[in-house]
């Protein structure tokens, strides 16, 4: 897994956080790498890379594969080659991540080279070439090369009880008695937080996700950080910055085999509810209503 590291966010009225990267990493998006300028054996790599606080960097998404290819076009020289945290397991006969996870062949990641043969081949250890069109290939694990660190821990073990690490968010779904939308936010104001806000459409998937994957679903439904602002219509964030109206966010309520986008009673609904019933998107709610606490705090050291 890609791993990040959560800096303190500031704690003010609203609980803000960010990715930030740790000393000397560098933010390239999807998560946090550094290239140390040392040539050296794939496994003398990993060690290194474990004193800076990190890992060789595992590149089992597109996101962070391009997105660590034009960190090393940045930065890098051109024709150096980079190790990365993919291996060759004798006994499982396949290309493993560190977590043992099944390295994808192929494009978009791996190269054709030399006669044109598919990578990989000749090799156990895997780099990434920056050649004119840089592509991962297999590598003697022997060969001296660069390469990339990724790191440091995930937000797990930084979260709070009762949060645990969702995506980049610290979360807690609260099991206790349903509430209402004002009573929620007092519950997660106990603990440290605030109800959950999302930053972007991504932030929002992952937690959608999750409820999904852990059937959290058929617990309940959950009140989110976002309310009706009396005098303009118009759905805000804990910390009034507006909610981006319509799809992807926004579900829809089907009345009569018609589909009408939400929100769609601003005059009663004035409290925002994740609902599974409109596919795990966004609904107004009356603000009294009961709902369970979906909550979220900023991510400690
Ligand atoms: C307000 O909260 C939203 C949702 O978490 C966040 O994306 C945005 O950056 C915040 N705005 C400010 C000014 O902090
Ligand atoms: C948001 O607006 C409300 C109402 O105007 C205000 O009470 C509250 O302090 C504001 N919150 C922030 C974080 O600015």
């Amino acid at each position: 897994m890609w791993q990040t590291r959560l800096a303190t966010a500031s704690l003010l009225l609203v609980v803000a956080h960010a990715l930030n990267c740790p000393e000397n990493y560098h933010e390239i998006g999807s998560g946090c790498v550094l290239a140390p300028a040392e040539r050296l054996p794939a496994l003398e790599a990993q060690s290194l890379c474990h004193d800076l606080q990190g890992e060789l960097a595992t590149l089992d998404r597109c996101d962070i594969f391009t997105d660590a290819v034009h960190y090393l076009e940045e930065t890098g020289a051109m024709y150096n080659s980079y190790w990365i945290r993919g291996t060759y397991s004798v006994t499982r006969d396949e290309w493993q991540w560190r977590d043992g996870s099944v390295v994808a062949m192929g494009a978009p990641f791996w190269g054709t080279a030399g006669g044109g043969n598919w990578e990989p081949y000749g090799g156990d250890c895997a780099a990434i070439f920056n050649g004119d069109n840089p592509y991962m290939g297999a590598f003697g694990c022997i060969a001296e090369f660069l390469h990339i660190c990724e790191g440091p821990p995930t937000a797990e073990g930084h979260c709070n009880l009762p949060f645990t690490a969702v995506g980049s968010q610290c979360l807690s779904f609260d099991s206790s008695a349903r509430q209402t939308w004002e009573a929620s936010r007092n519950i997660c104001q106990a603990d440290g937080g605030d109800l959950v806000t999302f930053d972007n459409c991504e932030q929002f998937g992952v937690v959608a996700n999750y409820i999904l994957e852990q059937d959290l679903q058929h617990m309940t439904v959950y009140w989110v950080g976002g309310y009706l602002v009396d005098e303009t219509n118009n759905y805000f964030w804990l910390n009034n910055s507006s909610i981006p109206m319509g799809l992807p966010y926004w579900g829809q309520y089907l009345f009569e085999n018609l589909g009408t986008l939400l929100p769609d009673n601003p005059t009663v609904e004035r409290c925002l509810e994740l609902g599974y019933e409109y596919r795990h998107r966004f609904n107004d709610l009356d603000c009294l209503e009961l709902r369970r606490p979906l909550c979220m705090a900023s991510p400690v050291e």
